[in-house]
């Protein structure tokens, strides 16, 4: 299967039930979604658009998102690309956060 992560297609072969906060997390290493009372999917800590709406990722399975478009602040990732960043993006980093 196949998705759109901030814009571009990312192939995808693994656990189709692996939740998309873990793959987030710990395939590709943004932080930005946090773990506050998975798999509980009720305080919104996890949350990414998908197609422009808000999902909680902590209780959505890999499946779910075949062939959706999704976003996810991407700040750690960016720090080693810190000239595309967002001016939103821009100020968390300079602060120090992710
Ligand atoms: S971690 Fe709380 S809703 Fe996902």
């Amino acid at each position: 299967m196949e998705f759109k992560l901030n814009g571009n297609t990312i192939p995808y072969e693994g656990d189709p039930e692996m939740s998309l906060m873990t793959y987030l997390r710990d395939e590709e290493g943004i932080i930005s979604p946090k773990d506050g009372c998975a798999p509980e999917g009720v305080c919104g800590c996890c949350t990414v658009l998908m197609d422009g709406n808000p999902l909680k990722a902590c209780i959505a399975p890999m499946r779910r998102i075949e062939g959706k478009g999704w976003t996810a602040v991407r700040i750690l990732y960016s720090r080693n690309h810190h000239e595309n960043l967002a001016p939103v993006q821009s100020a968390i980093f300079d602060r120090k956060g992710s």
